[in-house]
C-alpha cells in the first residue's frame, strides 16, 4: 500500500481514497467492499445474519489480506478500534491518514443513511458520542491529521500529497 486513510464514518474516506489513489495512478482498496467480497453480504447482512463479532473478525482478515495490495487503502470507521488491527496499522510502514471531521458534519451526512448499521442502531447522538470514543485511536494511529470541514475533497487530496 501507498496509503492508509483511517477516519470516522462519514469522514470522506472512499471519495478521498479514489481521488487519492487516481491521482497516485495506483488502484484503490476499500475494506468494506472486500469484506463484501470475501462474505458473498452486504455489510447490512452481515451485522443482521451473524452480528457485529462476526464482522470485526471478517474485517480482521480483509485488512491483513489488504496490506499486502498495491495502492490506497481506506478502512471501515471501526477498523483502527479492534486492538489486533490497532497494532497492524501502528506498525506498518504504510502512511496512515487521519480524515477528521466534525460531530456537526458527520450527522449532516449520515442523517438519511441505510447501509450503515452502526449509524442506524445509534442515532445521531449515539455517534457523536461513539466519535469522541474513538478518536484517541484514530490520532494514535495516523502519521498525521486533516480536518477536512472545510476542504473539498480534492483540496484534501492536496493536503494528503503535500504530506507524503
Ligand atoms: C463501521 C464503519 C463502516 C463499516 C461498518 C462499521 C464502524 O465503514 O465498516 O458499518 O464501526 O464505524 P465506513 O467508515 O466506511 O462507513
Amino acid at each position: 500500500m501507498k496509503a492508509i486513510l483511517v477516519g470516522f464514518m462519514g469522514s470522506g474516506k472512499t471519495t478521498v481514497g479514489n481521488l487519492l489513489a487516481k491521482k497516485l495512478k495506483t488502484p484503490y482498496h476499500d475494506l468494506d467492499d472486500v469484506i463484501v467480497e470475501m462474505a458473498g453480504k452486504s455489510i447490512q447482512q452481515i451485522f443482521e445474519e451473524s452480528g457485529e463479532m462476526a464482522f470485526r473478525q471478517l474485517e480482521h482478515e480483509a485488512l491483513i489480506q489488504s496490506l499486502d495490495q498495491e495502492g490506497v487503502l481506506g478502512t471501515g470507521g471501526g477498523t483502527p478500534i479492534q486492538d489486533m488491527n490497532f497494532e497492524l496499522l501502528q506498525n506498518t510502514k504504510v502512511p496512515v491518514i487521519l480524515l477528521d471531521v466534525l460531530p456537526e458534519t458527520i450527522m449532516e451526512r449520515l442523517r438519511d443513511d441505510t447501509g450503515r448499521p452502526l449509524a442506524q442502531e445509534l442515532g445521531l447522538t449515539g455517534l457523536v458520542t461513539l466519535k469522541s470514543e474513538r478518536d484517541e485511536r484514530y490520532e494514535q494511529v495516523s502519521d498525521f491529521r486533516i480536518a477536512t470541514d472545510d476542504l473539498k475533497p480534492t483540496e484534501v487530496v492536496e493536503a494528503i500529497s503535500r504530506k507524503l
